[in-house]
């Protein structure tokens, strides 16, 4: 796990930290002498929607964040405003006293992210017992770059630091996180989010390999062509992924697991499926009765092929490869596994016209949100350009709604402290 302790800010920093001394002024919470925890959101180049079927991941850290400014208030409430959700109030409860997991009152309030929290973190055996005075404020797209894992883990981590608990594996912490999406908030997500940010480190791609737990950091191999990340979100709303296609696809997933099992296959997800005569063989037997759940496999195992193509380019510095195995996923995102929506489809439609758009897909759950593009850094102008004029017309529900943004890769945690 990396956390750094950080004394030098950039201007977004500062201005999001503008805005936390408003809110704390406006609301009468008191944050003075405190500490602020920044969290990264994450950009997945591979294998999306892999985690939950066993492949390996490869991503990075990205700049849009969320800032978590806090400091303990020597009682046992917990007193949270959020600047992104400002209508809510400040969100008051009692340590060890949150509504049920899943229960109905949690649906429409952010503050089911710190009561699973602290419900999550109990049920583990670490209990809280001092509370926080806390402004949220944060800048990631909804839907697509993990907002609600950078959300999740700042929480844990910043109570876990109120309460001088210390956690050094990682990856508990990153357990955690996905227990208090899945279990008390009913979010299906894998683990993909949760490991991209916390082990995020600037310039730098995170290798993990689920069969042997291991996490590797990955440069980005020397004479690259001068590219930057770029975010499209397409100004639509995602719904949980609890409410989205992504259960859906996950039930499917693990549904054909269960069936390529019972006619004697020794797999336990579909990334088990690696050698071309396994999947040739699988295919024949399943596909006249199950085509769609073959489709789901069939973008798995040809995902994991690029995947290692793709690990390669970047290691070499080959960004034109890393982008067309992009591009590639993303169609099999669109075309096999199903997954995409119109808007996201018309951003990359619109992407893929502008030459020097090296790759794009879609990015995380799915149906809404955003898409990724890597770009050469000389074209992004022109791709913004593209996007102005092309979205708004084909879909002017989200004319004022859309945006682009160009992202650095950055630390995925990151402390400042003497700030406030
Ligand atoms: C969402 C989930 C992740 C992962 C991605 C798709 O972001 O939270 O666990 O499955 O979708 O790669």
């Amino acid at each position: 796990m990396s956390e750094l302790n950080k004394i030098f800010m950039t201007d977004q920093d500062r201005s999001a930290i503008e805005n936390i001394l408003n809110f704390s002024q406006d609301t009468g919470l008191n944050i003075k002498g405190g500490r602020i925890r920044r969290t990264s959101s994450r950009f997945c180049l591979g294998v999306e929607h892999g985690d939950y079927n066993g492949t390996e991941l490869f991503g990075v850290g990205t700049d849009g964040f969320i800032w978590l400014a806090y400091k303990t208030n020597e009682t046992e409430q917990v007193r949270l405003f959020s600047g992104n959700f400002p209508d809510e109030g400040v969100i008051e409860f009692k340590l060890s006293d949150v509504p049920e997991p899943q229960s109905e009152v949690i649906a429409e309030t952010w503050a089911r992210f710190p009561w699973g929290v602290d419900y999550i973190l109990r049920r583990e055996g670490i209990v809280l017992t001092q509370g926080i005075d806390a402004i949220v404020y944060g800048d990631i797209p909804g839907g697509g770059m993990s907002r609600s894992a950078s959300l999740t883990l700042n929480l844990i981590l910043s109570l876990l630091d109120a309460n001088k608990i210390e956690i050094e594996d990682g990856f508990k912490i990153v357990d955690l996180a996905q227990a208090v999406e899945n279990d008390y908030i009913g979010a299906p997500c894998g683990r993909l989010d949760q490991i991209m940010i916390l082990f995020a480190r600037q310039d730098m791609g995170v290798h993990y390999n689920p069969k042997t737990g291991l996490l590797n950091y990955v440069p980005l191999g020397a004479g690259a062509v001068d590219f930057r990340l770029v975010i499209l979100d397409t100004g639509t709303e995602r719904p949980g992924l609890e409410k989205s296609t992504y259960k859906i696809r996950r039930a499917e997933c693990e549904e054909l697991v269960g069936r390529i099992r019972q006619a004697g296959f020794e797999i336990s997800c579909l990334a088990d499926i690696k050698g071309q005569s396994l999947y040739k063989k699988i295919l024949d037997q399943f596909y006249n009765s199950y085509p769609d759940l073959c489709d789901r496999m069939t973008y798995i195992f040809k995902a994991q092929q690029r995947f290692y193509e793709m690990l390669e380019a970047w290691k070499k510095g080959d960004i034109e490869t890393v982008g067309s195995i992009f591009r590639a996923d993303g169609l099999g995102l669109r075309d096999e596994y199903k997954i995409s929506g119109a808007e996201l489809e018309t951003m990359c439609d619109i992407a893929r016209q502008v030459p020097g758009v090296l790759g794009e897909r879609m990015l995380g759950g799915g149906d809404k949100g955003a898409c990724g593009a890597l770009v050469r850094t000389d074209k992004v102008e022109t791709l913004k350009k593209a996007v102005e004029i092309e979205y708004p017309r084909r879909h002017p529900e989200y004319s004022d709604k859309y945006d682009v943004h160009t992202c650095n890769m950055v630390d995925g945690v990151t402390l400042f402290n003497d700030v406030l």
